[in-house]
């Protein structure tokens, strides 16, 4: 009888909503073509510690809705050494691996790559992050719901702060990118975006000053509010050293909401159902037509190939006319015109 092509598919690094609805969708996708599908538990360390098990139809019904992912995730410092990647491969050709596909963000891919130059089965990326880093595709799985939930969050905190007039310094996640910070500022009217698009850490004195100044004049003027984004791992001492300042300095009365974890989780919005599920299934046909070392990534709402070394090899940039729509037009405009007092 002739063997069944076997893939492996692992989770790994932050996990994002919808990574189950890729997993669901690369299982009945190899079970449609007959190939046997194994997952591996905790990201890498699942090839390295030889923990795999097979997955059926039965072990992906009901997951599609679920944040999280069946699989769990982990981060994997093993797999930046020799010994770590050659580990991973003594599992693969010893379990009889022909394809890996790895739905992760830039750290994964990276292992990927290694394991790829080790090995002679197909390595296959699928872009699964809420941080939207990732080159060659427009929207990573995961992204969409993480920007709704802060979305959601925030418009709770502005009810708070509307009945204060009172300033709040909202921290969102992205590691290094500003894609959640910039969207979720622009889609929550925030009156400041300080993102990576638009602020260094040398410039922390003049910012600080010339947002004092502005709150002053708003909350002078009339009974408001003020939301202040703020992408995490950029301002020096993040958005509580931010808070403190300004109360120190400028006797501004402010408070700081870090949204961290929540932004993981939770079940994921269509956007990321149907993406992952097209990218999974897109996944197993790369292997069925003998593609290796590529990322499947979506462009104008087609499915695309993207090598892994291009995937990662820039951080992708939020869109400069997103940038100078909200700095000339949103916020300025927001900021400087009268509003009607609607209680007083
Ligand atoms: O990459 C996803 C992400 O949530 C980033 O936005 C964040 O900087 C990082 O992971 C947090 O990692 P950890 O959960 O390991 O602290």
């Amino acid at each position: 009888m002739e063997k069944r092509l076997k893939v492996a598919l692992l989770t790994s690094g932050g996990d994002a909503p919808g990574m189950n609805a890729a997993i669901r969708a690369v299982v009945l996708a190899c079970e449609h073509v007959n190939f046997e599908c194994v997952g591996v538990y905790h990201g890498y360390n699942g090839l390295i510690n030889d923990d795999l098990s097979i997955l059926t139809p039965l072990s992906v019904d009901n997951i599609i809705q679920q944040g999280g992912t069946i699989l769990k995730s982990a981060r994997c410092p093993e797999l930046t050494t020799e010994t770590g990647v050659n580990q991973a491969v003594n599992t693969l050709i010893k379990e009889d691996i022909d394809a890996l596909i790895v739905i992760g963000g830039d750290g994964s891919f990276a292992g990927l790559i290694e394991i790829g130059k080790e090995w002679h089965g197909k390595v296959i990326g699928l872009p699964g992050t809420i941080d939207n880093d990732l080159d060659g595709t427009e929207y990573t799985i995961g992204f969409s719901t993480a920007i709704n939930t802060a979305i959601e969050a925030i418009d709770k905190i502005r009810d708070t702060a509307n009945a204060f007039d009172r300033v709040f310094i909202v921290e969102l996640m992205g590691r290094h990118s500003g894609h959640i910070a910039f969207n979720v500022g622009i889609a929550c009217a925030a009156e400041q975006i300080i993102s990576f698009e638009n602020f260094t850490p040398d410039q922390e004195q003049k910012k600080l000053a010339d947002l004092a100044k502005e709150i002053f004049s708003q909350q002078k003027n009339k009974n408001n509010s003020y939301l202040v984004v703020l992408a995490e791992n950029l301002w020096p001492g993040g958005a509580t050293s931010l808070v403190n300042q300004l109360k120190l300095q400028y006797k501004i009365d402010c408070a700081a909401c870090i949204l961290g974890h929540i932004q993981r989780g939770g079940s994921p919005v269509a956007k990321d159902r149907i993406l992952a599920t097209k990218l999974g299934v897109a996944a197993v046909q790369a292997i069925l037509s003998n593609k290796s070392n590529i990322m499947l990534g979506e462009m104008n709402n087609e499915v695309v190939e993207v090598p892994l070394s291009e995937a990662i090899k820039h951080k992708k940039m939020v869109s400069e006319n997103l940038v100078a729509a909200q700095q000339n037009i949103l916020a300025l405009t927001a900021r400087t015109s009268k509003k009607i007092k609607l209680y007083k």
